[in-house]
């Protein structure tokens, strides 16, 4: 299959014209050995390179490209399949952008088209193109933070656990921190259920008929208060519980059973967080929207979680806005590098900050992720860059520390 890729990348700042001579030949020679095709656009500081082969050599030049000492901050936009190839006589031609007016490079992607090629207005790979020889793109984009001026340490001692749970329980909880690494404190802890053993949630699920199912979900948030109460406490903190939606339609006086078990565990309704996966799609969503209202009410805070999968999207959100809205980890799974993702979590943080809601990024594992997203305007991460969840206690942080500092 012929495939097609666009990325976009950051010429190293000691790039010379001979480095630009240097790559447009040996990319083409080995292109046109490999036989792959394409343009390389250059605006004097950031690369745009369109490339097209066979799926599986464009996959191996692709990687050679990104690994070249002349640029980082590789990003890919866009990967895409074709009946035929757009610049078919080319291993690679190198533009500059900066060199010349816009009309020109337009008018000279033109003549480097394979000839008699006839693109569509909306082909997505030329509109790229064409945005990146514009300028246009600078809109769109943002480079993170250098990962390498940060490390990541944790004072093992900050770590509490709670004495043994009595043998009696359903289930466990561990306890995961939301941070705000620039304030250096945790804004939250999340309670992620746990099997009796301290294994997955998925058993205690799986032996329960469709009635008790909404009922264990609810009963089991008593289990996480409790041990809140048996560390004596979390601080400044607030506790994040998940609920699925449907418990709080189909279990009768839902929000009494969890306003009533807050109080006993000596918490307050403003220090818990409601973190809402829709899993299952809502019906009765009036009633659902009716226990919410009593919650906020009496001052718990509400959280789209997993945002982006699954039914957990822009249906939800245009119905419910909450206080918090919580990225699926799939969208943050190596954003730094991933155009789409970025677009769709810039578009995310717009609509957040329209409309007054406080973004987490779940699922962050590396510092090139946390330092796009902290440059895109997150305050609040979760993922085992942090911590990982510790069962019956909670876990020591691994802060961000400027590198510089620990010189
Ligand atoms: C922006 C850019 C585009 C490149 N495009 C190609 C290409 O299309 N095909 C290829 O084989 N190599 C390509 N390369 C790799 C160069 O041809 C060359 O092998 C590489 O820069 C040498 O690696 P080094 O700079 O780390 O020594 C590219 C490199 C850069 C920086």
């Amino acid at each position: 299959m012929l495939s097609n890729l666009v990325y976009r990348s950051r010429a190293r700042v000691d790039l010379t014209p001979d480095d630009l001579v240097h790559i447009e030949r040996s990319a083409r020679e080995r292109n046109e050995d490999l036989g792959v095709t394409g343009v390389l656009l250059f605006d004097g500081s950031y690369f745009c390179q369109f490339l097209e082969g066979p799926e599986a050599v464009v996959r191996d030049v692709y990687a050679l490209v990104r690994n070249s000492r002349l640029h980082h901050r590789v990003v890919t936009l866009l990967e895409d399949y074709a009946p035929r190839r757009r610049f078919a006589d080319w291993g690679m031609r190198l533009l500059n952008v900066r060199a010349s007016p816009q009309e020109q490079i337009v008018s000279a992607l033109h003549g480097v088209l394979t000839p008699g090629t006839n693109l569509p207005r909306d082909d997505r790979a030329f509109r790229l193109i064409r945005a990146f020889a514009a300028g246009r793109w600078r809109d769109h984009a943002m480079d993170g933070d250098d990962p390498a001026r940060w490390t990541f340490r944790a004072d093992p001692a900050s770590a509490i656990q709670a004495p043994p749970p009595l043998d009696s329980d359903a289930c466990k909880f561990a306890l995961q921190p939301i941070v705000d690494t620039a304030a250096g404190r945790i804004s939250s802890l999340e309670a992620l259920m746990r099997s009796p053993t301290g294994g997955s949630p998925q058993s205690c699920f799986e032996a329960l008929s469709p009635e008790q199912y909404h009922l264990f979900d609810l009963e089991a948030k008593s289990h996480a208060f409790t041990l809140v109460e048996r560390m004596g406490g979390i601080g400044n903190s607030k506790l994040s519980i998940n609920l699925l939606p449907m418990s709080l339609v189909r279990v009768p006086d839902a929000v009494d059973y969890l306003l009533e078990q807050i109080a006993r565990h000596g918490l307050t309704p403003e220090r818990v967080i409601l973190e809402i996966t829709e899993e299952e799609a809502i019906s009765h969503f009036d009633l659902f929207q009716t226990a919410l209202k009593q919650l906020r009410a009496h001052g718990v805070s509400l959280a789209i979680d997993d945002f982006g999968a699954g039914f957990a999207g822009l249906s939800l959100l245009s119905r419910f806005q909450p206080d918090k809205l919580k990225i699926d980890r799939q969208i943050v799974q190596g954003i730094h590098a991933d155009g789409p993702r970025q677009a769709i979590v810039r578009a995310i943080i717009s609509c957040c900050s329209a409309l007054g809601i406080t973004i987490v990024a779940e699922g962050v594992e590396t510092p090139e992720e946390w330092s796009w997203l902290q440059a895109a305007g997150i305050d609040l991460f979760q993922g085992f860059l942090f911590a990982r969840p510790m069962l019956n206690g909670i876990p020591a942080v691994n802060w961000p520390v400027p590198v510089a500092e620990t010189r």
